[in-house]
């Protein structure tokens, strides 16, 4: 089954947060000549127009990255990421929002490499297209899960791995766990950068307690909610876990996070969280 289409919700304020984190990652990457891997387990289409159809028929990009992207005021925890944004919509109209695999491409240097794994036929051949000319980048439609294995270690032993689901299967809360654990076996010193959806709450609180039973240690959770936890259809809020998370990212997040919500959810409902789920 593969009826989800990111461009419903790009943009969206569950972007917003998962691409700052993306890219604040890979800055921090990028403080060592090294090269590493970026690799992309699910990767939509790559870039999303957001007047097209599916964009404008939730709207959700006006309540995410169209409340940010022109402001004054934006902290330095967001230029990497707004740069790039900006970058796809110079006329100063908001037409286009680049996905994770853009926003890497544009932040990663001539030595690093991307691997990136889409299964939808139309936008796989969307992101093989927007890749075409990219050297350091193998697209491939294949399960994002099986690269877990077949891809890690890297050459470099230095990688970033962002996990991002549609959680449209219910067997995506175990898959996520077990594609942690089989990466980490493999490579244990990889950043691993999981998103998740809060709609039911219990489900997250399943999620957590599964990856602390790994016996995997430095997890990070990052949460943004827009509204307070609900039993009633709908994401209330949404989260990255960071499995061995720069050591600037936790300050990085505290101190945004407060100015992210205020910004995103003006009428002031819904929390921010960074927490441990698992220390040093
Ligand atoms: C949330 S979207 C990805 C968004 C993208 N990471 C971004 O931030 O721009 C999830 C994508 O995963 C794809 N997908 C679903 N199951 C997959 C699998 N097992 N392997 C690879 N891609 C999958 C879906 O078609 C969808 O495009």
């Amino acid at each position: 089954m593969l009826s989800y289409r990111h461009s419903f919700h790009a943009g969206n304020h569950a972007d917003v947060l998962k691409h700052t984190v993306q890219s604040l990652i890979i800055t921090a990457l990028k403080e060592k000549e090294k090269p590493f891997l970026y690799l992309d387990t699910h990767s939509g289409a790559g870039r999303y127009q957001l007047h097209g159809e599916h964009a404008e028929r939730t709207g959700e990009y006006r309540e995410g990255i169209g409340r940010i992207w022109q402001r004054d005021d934006i902290p330095a925890e967001m230029e990497a990421y707004l740069q790039v944004v900006r970058s796809y919509n110079s006329g100063g109209q908001l037409r286009y929002y680049p996905g994770s695999p853009l926003i890497a491409r544009q932040l990663l240097r001539e030595q690093d490499t991307l691997n990136l794994t889409e299964l939808h036929p139309t936008d796989f051949s969307l992101l093989r297209q927007e890749f075409a000319r990219d050297d350091r980048a193998r697209v491939v439609r294949e399960d994002g899960y099986l690269q877990l294995k077949s891809r890690l270690p890297p050459a470099a032993r230095r990688g970033v791995i962002l996990i991002d689901p549609p959680y449209e299967l219910k067997t995506d809360y175990q898959a996520v766990v077990d594609g942690i654990q089989e990466g980490y076996r493999r490579f244990a010193t990889g950043v691993y950068a999981l998103w998740y959806p809060v709609v039911l709450r219990q489900q997250i609180k399943r999620l957590l307690k599964a990856l602390e039973e790994t016996g995997i240690r430095r997890i990070l959770q990052i949460e943004l909610a827009v509204l307070p936890d609900s039993d009633r259809h709908g994401m209330t809020a949404s989260g990255m876990i960071v499995i061995n998370p720069p050591w600037k990212l936790e300050a990085q997040m505290k101190s945004l996070l407060p100015w992210l919500h205020q910004v995103l959810v003006p009428e002031g409902t819904g929390h921010t969280r960074v927490e441990w789920v698992v220390p040093e």
